[in-house]
């Protein structure tokens, strides 16, 4: 294959994969810093790619984190085991991998996971994905950094769909890949495969500093199903997070009241007045409570108030 071809399909494979670059608009030099318009924004921008994508939403964006950042995360990725450390081997799926918990890790490694969790990341990706209410995972089940040895692989799957611990629905998958000089022939390719799992339609590099948002819906398959080929010294590293929303059915298991106050006895008639005025608009807006009589009652007397505190 000659130098031009080898480009032009190069170049053909990122217009496929969607491949952008851009980088998240993070200040670095009083900690981490993102503002919270600014990161909507930054989302928004990709956003019709997003959508668009084939087989299911996602995107590539490379060069994602400031440079300094990328580099931090790799540098302070774990080398020696953690005592909470999840190691698969010899599963047909799951071989040579190892999930490691960012609450087992140094400080700068916290800050990093713990600024993923955070507001402006969640306003970016609700820009980018239009998943409004997006909810983050403070325990990282299943997320925090992941390695891959030599030989090691992970099946084509689509991932759980409920956090059980937090009882909410699994949204989006966002991974950043730290592997710096990462050669083709290693492998170890992310790749996204169509809704019957039968068909592949993208190949992506983990390449350092690369980051791929996509949704997790049923049929997201995905994986790096073929045994990695680096050298035994390089493992293939990435960052894991995973967001969440909740269901709208917490509207039917808990009836929803703003605040109400309460006086205390000794509380002044002002006092006392203000907060049965709230209770009974608590209880008004919730007729379906209440035994229709009582409800008619409540009705009356909080008109006659109205009236009296009008006059
Ligand atoms: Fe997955």
């Amino acid at each position: 294959m000659s130098a031009q071809t080898l480009s032009l399909n190069i170049s053909n494979a990122m217009v496929q994969s969607g491949i952008v670059h851009d980088t998240l608009p993070i200040n670095t030099r009083d900690g981490l810093s993102l503002d919270l318009a600014e990161a909507r924004r930054f989302g928004v921008r990709w956003a019709a790619q997003y959508d668009a994508a084939d087989p299911y939403p996602h995107i590539v964006i490379d060069g994602f984190l400031p440079a300094d950042l990328a580099d931090m995360a790799l540098s302070n990725f774990p080398s020696g085991t953690r005592a909470s450390d999840v190691v698969y081997v010899d599963r047909p799926f799951e071989h040579r991998k190892r999930q490691i918990l960012p609450t087992d890790c140094n400080e700068s490694v916290r800050r990093l996971f713990d600024f993923f969790n955070s507001a402006p990341v969640l306003a970016f990706l609700e820009g980018l994905t239009g998943i409004e209410g997006l909810i983050s995972d403070p325990y990282f089940d299943g997320g925090g950094f992941h390695e891959i040895s030599r030989g090691g692989l992970l099946g084509l799957h689509a991932d759980f769909r409920i956090n059980r611990k937090l009882r909410l629905n699994r949204r989006l998958n966002l991974l950043v890949y730290l592997n710096k000089d990462w050669q083709e022939s290693y492998g170890g390719h992310l790749e996204i495969w169509d809704k019957t799992g039968k068909r592949r339609v993208h190949r992506i590099a983990p390449l350092f500093n690369r980051c791929v948002v996509f949704n997790t819906n049923k049929d997201s398959y995905h994986g790096h199903p073929d045994p990695l080929s680096a050298p035994e010294h390089l493992t293939r590293k990435s960052m894991a997070l995973y967001y969440y929303t909740a269901s709208e059915k917490i509207y039917e298991e808990t009836p929803p009241h703003r605040t109400v106050f309460v006086a205390r006895p000794d509380d002044g008639d002002a006092t006392k007045r203000v907060a049965l005025k709230m209770k009974l608009k608590t209880y008004l807006s919730l007729p379906e409570l209440l035994p229709p009589i009582l409800y008619r009652s409540l009705r009356s007397l909080k008109h006659r108030m109205k009236r009296q505190g009008s006059a």
